[in-house]
């Protein structure tokens, strides 16, 4: 007879070399507080809210592991300069008890927000529609120097944050960054053999998260985010994302995280509903960005009407579950402690959670309290704006946050 209790998500759980006390992860979602591709103290004050209201592990968002990896001058840009505001980063969240994972990526030809020399680096070579606005109209097919160039800036990128103090780097494979313009046929046209089947189209994310794992696997964990599908019929299924899955378990994954959708054809897959095209519009109008607010007013006409479902990747990530017995970590519309529970007994080892957290990052504790059953988060996206603000992402139900804190870096003597 098996006696063993079944999992609570409250329960620690052991991820590689890294233990966390509870299988709540907050997901990187793009903070918007780095100054010249530093982390502010607002970013220091963000992860520490979030360790200190109970999380098992925060992760940072966007840390891009090269100058030209980055879609928006906010985001973190890997180098050894950043490393004391990294470290004040890291031991802020351990302080409260929680762990920290880097989110590192690069994006390829998704860069969005500022200008790069020469053509962006992808999967295939042509038009680039999403460089458009900063004048990145062209993308060129990575050749094999370009590959063995990028899963070094990898290994420096994961070695930095294992220096800096983190306990997990996540290599971020989905949403139309430049490792899932492999995965994805809606990026990937090559003819070699890292193009066509699924299995050649995972083969440079893997090579990359082998080197990864042999450079830094045992003393931080190695997760990979990935697409459980692209949502466009013409995009990646979820039949490739367990070939995806097996191959990246091969290559030594800790653990991998289920997401799903593009940045630029599908973020109502990705969010299981529409943005707040409206509200993004306003923030970007307020920077003077007004021809990306036009641009993303006019995408909103083409865009598929979703209507919110909590679990909305549910039967994804299930059948992703069936394929592999590496640790999964189950995202998307995790809305309450029944959704979290829900997750941890089908089999999903840690469940991960943004707009609820960014709504209340003290909403872990407060479901251990009791005190809450159910998120007050009501999914209107406005969250998403304000990656486009000085003052950092903001829930709007919650109190502004305050711009000063994101005008200093995380490492600046105290008084400056
Ligand atoms: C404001 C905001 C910014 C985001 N930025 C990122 C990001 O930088 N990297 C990433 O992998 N996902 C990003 N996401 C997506 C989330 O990590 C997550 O996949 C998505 O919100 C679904 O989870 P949820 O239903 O718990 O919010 C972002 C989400 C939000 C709300």
């Amino acid at each position: 007879m098996n006696t063993e209790r079944p999992h609570s998500p409250f329960d620690p759980v052991t991820i590689g070399p890294v233990t966390l006390r509870n299988r709540f992860i907050k997901s990187g979602a793009n903070e918007a507080m780095c100054l010249d591709g530093r982390p502010t103290r607002a970013l220091v004050k963000h992860h520490r809210d979030l360790a200190a209201g109970g999380v098992g592990m925060t992760t940072v968002a966007y840390m891009s592991v090269a100058e030209e990896g980055r879609t928006l001058p906010n985001q973190i840009w890997m180098r050894p300069e950043v490393l004391p505001d990294l470290r004040v980063l890291t031991a802020a969240v351990h302080n409260e008890g929680a762990a920290i994972s880097a989110q590192i990526t690069h994006g390829g030809s998704f860069v969005t927000g500022m200008k790069v020399r020469g053509r962006t680096i992808s999967a295939s070579s042509g038009f680039n529609a999403a460089g458009m606005l900063k004048g990145n109209f062209l993308q060129r097919a990575m050749t094999e120097a370009d590959m063995t160039r990028v899963i070094d800036e990898f290994v420096a990128g994961a070695e930095l944050a294992r220096d800096a103090g983190f306990d997990a780097v996540e290599l971020h494979m989905g949403h139309g960054y430049l490792l899932n313009q492999f995965i994805s046929p809606m990026s990937n046209r090559r003819s070699d053999e890292y193009g066509g089947s699924a299995e050649n189209r995972v083969r440079f994310p893997a090579r990359v998260l082998a080197a990864v794992r042999q450079a830094v696997g045992d003393q931080v964990a190695v997760l990979a985010k990935i697409n459980v599908a692209d949502g466009p019929s013409r995009g990646a299924t979820v039949e490739d994302a367990i070939v995806t899955a097996r191959a990246l378990q091969a290559a030594g994954a800790h653990m991998l995280v289920l997401s799903g959708g593009r940045n630029v054809e599908s973020t109502w897959f990705m969010f299981g509903s529409n943005m707040n095209r409206e509200r993004i519009s306003q923030v970007l109008k307020s920077q003077g960005e007004w021809l990306t607010a036009l641009m993303m007013k006019a995408a909103a006409s083409s865009e598929r009407k979703m209507t919110f479902r909590e679990m909305y990747f549910l039967d994804y990530s299930r059948k992703i579950r069936a394929a592999v017995d590496l640790p999964l970590a189950f995202l998307g519309g995790v809305k309450s402690l029944a959704n979290a529970e829900q997750a941890v007994r089908e089999g999903f080892e840690c469940v991960v959670l943004a707009r609820a957290l960014i709504h209340d990052p003290a909403l872990v504790n407060k479901f251990r309290s009791g005190e809450l059953r159910e998120s007050g988060c009501d999914n209107c996206n406005a969250c998403v704006a304000y990656i486009y603000h000085p003052a950092g992402t903001w829930c709007i139900h919650n109190p502004p946050n305050d711009p000063a804190l994101n005008r200093i870096p995380a490492a600046a003597e105290s008084g400056r």
